[in-house]
């Protein structure tokens, strides 16, 4: 197998623009969140798959926080740029904005980060190319994305040893101010 070289940022830059239209929309008149998400994982599929020059898979999700509503007849951009590339996996950085097609104003709803895996022919993960890292916002933002895997792997270890040790019995005080009805 040769080996995959190296990629630039922009080589993968993607953006995809979409309309949003009423059976998108909950019975609020909002866009559901999932609509969203899923217009985040085609584009980030997209990104990684042109970076990668292979089929990639979802592994991880993080930072997906709605911090405003979108409405029907907006029209929503989704950015999405390779932040960092490990051996066989990526992440990819989507900033998705909504604008108002009338009064032109645009809004940023959320930036999340898709980490992805390439996969092989035989169903294998699968090397990618390297990162060029062209700007000085190149090498921040793969800077961040080590600094954030580092911050999940250590939340994912508290949280398992949290699990493991949680005594629910000597813990039942702690509920005292929590809006819950112990029945049992
Ligand atoms: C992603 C998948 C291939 C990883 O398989 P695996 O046996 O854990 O493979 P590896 O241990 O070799 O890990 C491969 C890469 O994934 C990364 N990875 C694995 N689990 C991860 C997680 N929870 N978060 C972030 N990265 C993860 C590893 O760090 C490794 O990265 P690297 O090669 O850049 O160092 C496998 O879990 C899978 O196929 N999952 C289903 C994916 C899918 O179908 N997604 C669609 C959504 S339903």
């Amino acid at each position: 197998m040769t080996a995959p070289g190296f990629r630039s940022v922009s080589y993968s830059q993607t953006v995809l623009t979409e309309l949003m239209i009423p059976s998108y929309a909950n019975f609020g008149g909002k866009i559901h969140g999932g609509i969203l998400l899923s217009l985040m994982d085609k584009v980030a599929y997209a990104c990684a798959a042109k970076h990668a020059g292979n089929y990639c898979v979802t592994v991880s999700v993080d930072g997906v926080n709605f911090l405003q509503p979108v409405e029907v007849g907006e029209l929503v951009s989704l950015m999405a740029s390779v932040n960092y590339v490990g051996n066989t996996s990526l992440t990819v950085g989507i900033k998705v904005i909504s604008e108002n097609v009338k009064s032109g104003f645009v809004k940023h709803t959320n930036t999340s980060y898709f980490t992805m895996v390439a996969k092989g022919d035989d169903d294998k993960p699968s090397q990618v190319p390297g990162l060029k890292l062209e700007t000085r916002e190149d090498a921040r933002r793969f800077l961040e994305a080590i600094k954030r895997r580092e911050l999940s792997r250590r939340y994912q270890t508290e949280l398992a040893n949290t699990k493991t040790i949680l005594q629910v019995e000597d813990e039942l005080h702690l509920l005292q101010d929590e809006r819950c009805q112990i029945m049992f």
